[in-house]
């Protein structure tokens, strides 16, 4: 087992029990990256190149397919998951304005998380809900018809 510095020894070693699991089939890629996720609640770089030295799988391969799926995260999330759906309706409705009154009430940019670690906020795709455009998603749990003005409301039940 090898050392990562954000990361428990503990930690370290529930992954490696996954990486020898899954083995270096390429097929076990996308079920061994959300478990190793469901562990260390992200997938920096140094752990995309672990998995891939142990795994023999490209690092590219694995960049690849953490970038692509928006369930994977780079980065440590913070306490909620705050996501705003940029799909066709909802952009029709005025989601831009929600994502401006984020951005400026937080003084952060989409994709990243507030200093007190309460919220990350990301965009996202068509959910499903476009009958209720724009929607808004906090930890998985759909907000539609959203305004500005029920924005602050919502987010204020979170802590
Ligand atoms: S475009 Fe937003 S839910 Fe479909």
């Amino acid at each position: 087992m090898e050392k990562l510095s954000e990361f428990t020894d503990e930690q370290m070693q529930q992954v490696d029990k996954l990486i020898e699991a899954s083995g270096t089939n390429p097929s076990g890629l996308i079920p061994l990256l959300e478990k190793t996720q469901g562990i260390l609640g992200y997938l920096p770089p140094s752990i995309q190149q672990y998995i891939s030295e142990k795994t023999k799988i490209s690092a590219n391969r694995i960049y690849g397919v953490v970038t692509f799926y928006s369930y994977f995260t780079t980065k440590p999330r913070a306490r909620h998951r705050v996501q705003l759906c940029l799909g066709t309706a909802c952009y029709v409705k005025g989601s831009d304005a929600l994502v401006e009154k984020i951005e400026k009430d937080f003084n952060i940019t989409f994709g990243n998380s507030t200093e007190d670690g309460r919220f990350t906020f990301e965009k996202a795709r068509c959910v499903g809900a476009c009958g209720l455009a724009p929607v808004m998603l906090v930890d998985g749990k759909v907000y539609g018809k959203m305004t500005v003005e029920s924005l602050d409301k919502i987010l204020n039940e979170y802590e």
